[in-house]
């Protein structure tokens, strides 16, 4: 049988980002800088790295931001070339690279997750895909593989669904999908079973999804059978549970660490990390917070 590829990631940014108000009134929450970078950029510089090559965005209104900052910059380029500004020059360009295509497609109404995923099906067809959430900021470890990299990797032999897992505090099971699952060789788990948003008591376990899926096109139909869960919205890890019946679902624990940015301590944290590994500010911004006096 022919292998399949993964080439496609879908990002949905559609989401109103209300945990960052008022920051995020007249602007996207996924254009939130850490550092220098826009959360949405970090996201698909870490699809480019797993050998993505088309990103879909599932954007809404208010998000028009995030067409320009993938869009070349006519004026910004030609004043950086006259000003002989190359390395900024070249660091504007490297962002669409020739190999790289842009699709946008609306979601008209906030319905969930798994509507939002619905919303990229033409533009996926029928071929394996990539779902990355950009508030949740992913970092592989240092000199490693990006997460959704390690996921592609294991996607080439499995040829089947994989979801980024970790283990959260069991008082933290209510924020994410939780998944039962059993050890299906070195690194990777086999699926059991998913459920959105369990309080602890009920939870399978304490495996959490993060924000990185790799899924078969049979997801569509699947989300397409479900009806509206936690939230009163569309959930894909119900249309994920209901994937189970028909094919095998993986979970990979992956080296690296998830930042929350859809939260404000979990942006603060990414902030004052990815500052401190930064080439140009890092010496200096670990003096400063060494010489702060916090007790
Ligand atoms: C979504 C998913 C959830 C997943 C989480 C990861 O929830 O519905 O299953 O664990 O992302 O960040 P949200 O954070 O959008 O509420």
């Amino acid at each position: 049988m022919q292998k399949l590829t993964l080439n496609k990631a879908v990002f949905p940014v559609a989401g109103l980002g209300t945990r960052f108000l008022p920051a995020t009134k007249a602007q996207p929450k996924e254009m939130l800088p850490v550092v220098d970078k826009p959360l949405i950029q970090y996201a698909v510089e870490e699809a480019y790295s797993a050998g993505i090559r088309h990103m879909i965005f599932v954007t809404g209104r208010n998000k028009r931001a995030i067409e320009d900052h993938f869009d070349t910059a006519y004026e910004l380029e030609n004043e950086l070339e006259v000003a002989g500004k190359q390395e900024l020059l070249a660091m504007v360009r490297s962002m669409q690279p020739e190999d790289m295509d842009f699709s946008y497609v609306r979601q008209p109404r906030s319905l969930g997750l798994g509507h939002a995923v619905l919303c990229a099906e033409h533009l996926v067809g029928n071929e394996p895909f990539a779902v990355l959430l950009a508030d949740d900021l992913m970092v592989g470890e240092a000199g490693g593989a990006t997460v959704l990299a390690q996921m592609a990797a294991q996607f080439a032999s499995l040829q089947q669904s994989i979801l980024a897992v970790q283990e959260v505090p069991a008082d933290h099971t209510r924020r994410y999908g939780i998944v039962a699952a059993d050890a299906a060789g070195a690194d990777l788990l086999k699926i059991r079973a998913i459920v959105e948003k369990p309080a602890p008591e009920v939870a399978p376990s304490r495996m959490g999804v993060a924000g990185r899926y790799i899924l078969t096109p049979a997801i569509f139909g699947h989300i397409r059978r479900q009806s509206a869960g936690v939230g009163g919205e569309l959930q894909l890890t119900d249309g994920i549970a209901s994937l189970l019946a028909d094919e095998a679902v993986y979970a990979l624990p992956y080296r690296g660490k998830r930042y929350d940015c859809g939260s404000k301590q979990g942006f603060l944290e990414a902030t004052v990390e990815l500052a401190l590994q930064h080439p140009e500010v890092g010496a200096q911004f670990r003096s400063y917070l060494q010489s702060l006096k916090l007790d």
